[in-house]
């Protein structure tokens, strides 16, 4: 299971996204990037977080400790902003709560490098779940002492909106051309082999487990939060399997990413400029 830590401040929201998370203090002493249950995007962004979240920390990629954090709405009294004062009076109870990286820089592909192979296992990952919040435009992912972390996988597994064509939706194709790492050349076919036989029932099915009973119960169609849970592992089990195939990444931009503008790299003469041959500037 998550472990379960109690909000004892809330510090400050997070406007760079859509869903307006906030990071708050626990009584374990942590500081947390807390995902609400009352937001817009509702209790499936939070099943997503977890379900995605704790899969690729299986599979070894680097996603922050995530744990649930009861909330008492009491916390945001002396909060001015009255939608932050809505979303945590809404939020009452059991909410998600992402280890904050202090510190950390929103990726850049321009300023970090990223081998194929890593970029392999991102881009394999993020079509397993289908993952369509990581473009260059909107990366989700950051620095931190010198490695890439992932974050934000509540807009994964579009089949969990309508489970009846679950089944159908899972076996489409994922379009990663837009992706934050498709200019670097991933190889997702040398991800596939690695990762791919790591996804098992046992480990989608313990996943699954973790996701708290409060998200998942009432769902339209299933009678057990268990019953939802079982749908998760057969969406992505057979997924797993055979994705890698039906990955569009189109061929890299460049070799690699511009380190600096043209007219910082493009001198005339060779950098650093000889003064030997200058008259004018050795003249004086
Ligand atoms: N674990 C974290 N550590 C540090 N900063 C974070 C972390 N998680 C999110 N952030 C910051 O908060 C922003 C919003 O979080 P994100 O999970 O992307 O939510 P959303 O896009 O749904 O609003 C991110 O773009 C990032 O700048
Ligand atoms: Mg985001």
């Amino acid at each position: 299971m998550l472990t379960e830590v109690t909000a004892t401040r809330y510090v400050t929201p997070l406007r760079e996204g859509g869903s307006l998370p906030g990071i708050v203090e626990a009584d374990d002493l942590g500081t947390y990037v807390m995902k609400f249950t009352g937001a817009g995007q509702g209790r499936k962004t939070l099943v997503a977080e977890v379900v995605c979240g704790q899969l690729g920390r299986r599979l070894g990629l680097r996603v922050p400790d995530l744990v649930t954090i009861q909330l008492d709405p009491v916390i945001g009294l002396s909060e001015p902003d009255q939608e932050v004062q809505e979303l945590l009076k809404a939020s009452g109870g059991l909410n998600l709560g992402m280890d904050f990286l202090p510190g950390s820089l929103g990726f850049d592909p321009l300023a970090y490098e990223v081998d194929a192979a890593e970029a392999g296992k991102v881009v394999w990952f993020d079509a397993l779940t289908n993952n369509v919040d990581r473009s260059w435009r909107n990366p989700n992912m950051l620095v931190w002492h010198g490695d890439l972390w992932l974050i934000d996988h509540g807009a994964t597994m579009i089949w969990h909106h309508n489970w009846p064509g679950a089944a159908a939706s899972a076996a489409k194709p994922y379009d990663a051309s837009d992706h934050a790492l498709a200019r670097f050349g991933p190889d997702v076919a040398a991800a596939a082999a690695e990762l791919a036989p790591q996804v098992t029932e046992d480990l989608l099915t313990e996943i699954a487990a973790e996701v708290p009973d409060e998200w998942l119960v009432d769902e339209p169609g299933f009678d057990s939060a268990d019953a939802l849970r079982r749908s998760y592992v057969e969406a992505l089990l057979p997924r797993a399997a055979t994705i890698h195939e039906r990955v569009t990444v189109g061929a890299p931009t460049r070799s690699g990413p511009s380190r600096a503008p043209g007219w910082l790299t493009d001198h005339p003469t060779p950098w650093p400029h000889s003064t030997r041959t200058s008259t004018k500037d050795t003249a004086q």
